[in-house]
């Protein structure tokens, strides 16, 4: 009788038993070349020596404002020149959720993408450390302890707003994560995505009352080293922001 089973299952279903264990390797192998399955994020324990959290819950974005979207535009400058004053988290996450946020159930973002396929990463630089956003939860994960930004600012050619800004925004793009799609194209899309995730949080700032300007200007390997990223990981934009002198 089990003889029967098994060869009855050998003959009908073994082929499709197959076909499914490769259709999962081939999932499998592509997602640890490109990283292109979204990830879950373990929640890790925070170490006892830890001086700040590991991971930071951001308040609830706010979707209505003050300015009107003419007026951000008309204000919107390159400003360069900041006081002391600090961003708070409110202002932090509401920057977040306009370069990456996730804005629909669908799990869409403010800025589009070509194919969905998300290659931006966002970090923050703060006096404390270095975060990185996690659109999944609308939270940031400390990635760096203390203050990097006057190594930041030499990395950026001794550009000083950098230095002096209450935080720096940091774009990087993953180009396999689009490449594996649109080919060599890809890499102008991620140029593209980056561009419009800038602006976004370039209108953000001045609807925030807050200064901002983005910095192309930089040596990428080493803010590659600073933040401990993998070659795969280009940065492409530093976006100081802070309160105007
Ligand atoms: C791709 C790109 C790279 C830039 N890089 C720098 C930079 O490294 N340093 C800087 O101070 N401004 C930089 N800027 C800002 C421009 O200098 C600025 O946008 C231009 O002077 C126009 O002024 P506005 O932004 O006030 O309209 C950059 C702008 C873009 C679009």
């Amino acid at each position: 009788m089990f003889n029967k089973i098994m060869k009855q299952f050998l003959l009908n279903k073994f082929p499709i038993f197959i076909l499914i264990i490769i259709v999962l390797f081939t999932i499998i192998f592509v997602d640890s070349a490109c990283n292109i399955l979204p990830k879950v994020y373990e929640e890790k324990e925070k170490p006892e020596n830890a001086e700040v959290e590991e991971i930071i819950y951001l308040p609830e974005p706010e979707t209505v404002g003050e300015m009107s979207m003419e007026e951000t535009i008309k204000k919107r400058r390159s400003v360069r020149s900041f006081n002391d004053k600090e961003l708070n988290l409110e202002q932090i996450s509401q920057i977040l959720w306009a370069a990456q946020g996730i804005t629909d159930e669908k799990g869409y973002r403010s800025v589009p993408s070509a194919g969905a396929l998300y290659p931006l990463e966002v970090y923050v630089v703060k006096k404390d450390g270095v975060f990185h956003y996690i659109p999944e939860g609308h939270k940031m994960e400390i990635i760096l302890e203390g203050d990097i930004r006057k190594k930041l600012k030499e990395i950026c050619l001794g550009q000083q707003w950098v230095e002096d800004a209450s935080v720096d925004i940091i774009i990087t793009g993953v180009y396999k994560r689009t490449t594996i799609k649109y080919g060599d194209r890809g890499i102008r899309y991620v140029y593209l995505e980056a561009g419009t995730a800038c602006q976004n949080i370039l209108l953000q700032a001045v609807s925030l009352g807050l200064g901002a300007v983005p910095v192309g200007a930089f040596r990428d390997n080493q803010i590659q080293e600073i933040l401990n990223l993998s070659k795969d990981e280009t940065p492409l934009f530093v976006i100081p922001i802070g309160y105007k002198k």
